[in-house]
């Protein structure tokens, strides 16, 4: 099987049809390359969605696996697990000591948040608040509740009737904020940068806003650092860009390195209120999925990955900018933080998406005009030069 053809005929015949996919089979990884069948060599400007921060193939993760994999793979959260608490010690580092319950992808982190929410109200404080609000243009996942929570419309066509106690309100506009907070709100969700939704990052206004609603109303901030955590923005976490203190944080995709694990992290007072058999997961935290990512912590430490991630991004931003003063027709705006960028065209972007794919480079177009760039946070100055002049001349095209 090795066609796009014979992929596309035998996806028909086995799959779900949910996924649009890229006209590319992938065969392999290495380093920030991906390669097709046919040994085609594309730089990966998406990391499978700001997963693969280490980028493919990396010796660290892979011995990592080797070595885990023939101790312990799975054993289920009935037993102590030495690789969840390592995990756990090192995130906790990163975390303001908040306490930490390991899942397996964002929506479930978010899920998982969600539910503290809701049980923290009723459980610890004895109050009947469980209204979360949400923005426009924001993505959490494709669970019932993080869908609805969602604040596009695309995600929940069909899916009806959807859970109550979520209201969804303008993104950055200070004004509906304080209209939309009654008496039932229990927490504020966001990314603060939204990803999906187009990279659209925080107004500080906005970010004092939220500060100070919380404050004023006992409010439970959520920051949803499901893409942009883990260094990608050139901060550990990027809610550290706006002296935001979230009362819980969910993460997952870098998080892994590429294997599946997210996790919810809140503060002890709210973390009480989860108690045995409250929530649970079989597979969240698993041995494997935990040493991994242990190791993909080492490594971002090891080799200051973060710091990469915040030079090579103003290194970006430089060129973008330059660009943009070449080309005003064809680029509007360069937006993001580190290495989580969205270079918003002035059309609609296919063709250009196509171009840089058919050159080599994998990128994502989001919203249409936005093409979205989360490459691994191991990339250097010579990808991000061979992604510029690969722009350059598919604007000439
Ligand atoms: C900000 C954010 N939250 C949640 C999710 C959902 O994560 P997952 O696809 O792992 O369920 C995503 C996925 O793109 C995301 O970007």
């Amino acid at each position: 099987m090795k066609s796009l053809q014979e992929f596309q005929q035998k996806e028909k015949e086995l799959l779900m049809p949910t996924y649009a996919r890229y006209p590319l089979a992938i065969e392999r990884g290495d380093g920030y390359f991906l390669y097709d069948f046919e040994g085609k060599r594309y730089y990966d400007f998406l990391a499978g969605i700001a997963v693969c921060i280490l980028g493919h193939n990396h010796p660290a993760i892979n011995q990592t696996l080797a070595r885990q994999s023939q101790k312990l793979i799975h054993v289920s959260n009935l037993f102590f697990q030495e690789e969840q608490l390592k995990l756990a010690e090192k995130l906790q580092k990163y975390s303001g000591q908040r306490k930490i319950f390991f899942c397996n992808s964002g929506a479930e982190a978010n899920e998982g948040a969600i539910k503290l929410v809701r049980r923290y109200f009723q459980r610890i404080k004895k109050e009947e608040r469980y209204e979360i609000i949400t923005f426009s243009n924001s993505f959490h996942g494709r669970t019932l509740a993080t869908l609805t929570a969602t604040g596009q419309d695309k995600v929940k066509d069909g899916f009806a009737p959807l859970p109550a106690g979520f209201k969804t309100i303008p993104f950055n506009e200070v004004q509906a904020l304080e209209e939309h907070c009654t008496s039932k709100t229990a927490a504020i969700m966001l990314e603060v940068i939204q990803g999906e939704g187009g990279v659209n990052p925080l107004s500080p206004e906005f970010a004092l806003q939220i500060k100070e609603i919380c404050k004023q109303k006992d409010l439970l901030l959520i920051i949803d650092e499901v893409q942009t955590g883990i260094g990608r923005t050139g901060k550990f976490w990027a809610h550290e860009h706006f002296a935001l203190e979230p009362d819980i944080i969910t993460t997952a995709k870098g998080l892994g390195g590429g294997l599946p694990i997210g996790a919810v992290l809140a503060k002890e007072e709210v973390a009480q209120a989860f108690t045995p058999g409250s929530h649970g997961t079989t597979f969240g935290g698993n041995a494997l999925a935990c040493a991994v990512s242990t190791t993909v912590l080492e490594v971002l430490e090891r080799e200051n990955l973060v710091e990469n991630t915040q030079k090579l991004g103003d290194y970006f931003y430089i060129k973008g900018e330059s660009l943009l003063q070449k080309y005003p027709q064809k680029i509007k705006n360069i937006k993001g933080k580190g290495l989580m960028l969205g270079i918003e065209l002035q059309e609609e972007g296919k063709k250009i998406w196509q171009s840089l794919l058919n050159k080599g480079f994998i990128t994502n177009l989001t919203q249409d005009k936005i093409l979205r760039l989360l490459p691994p946070l191991t990339i250097d100055q010579k990808a991000v030069d061979a992604f510029f002049l690969a722009l350059e001349e598919s604007f000439k095209e």
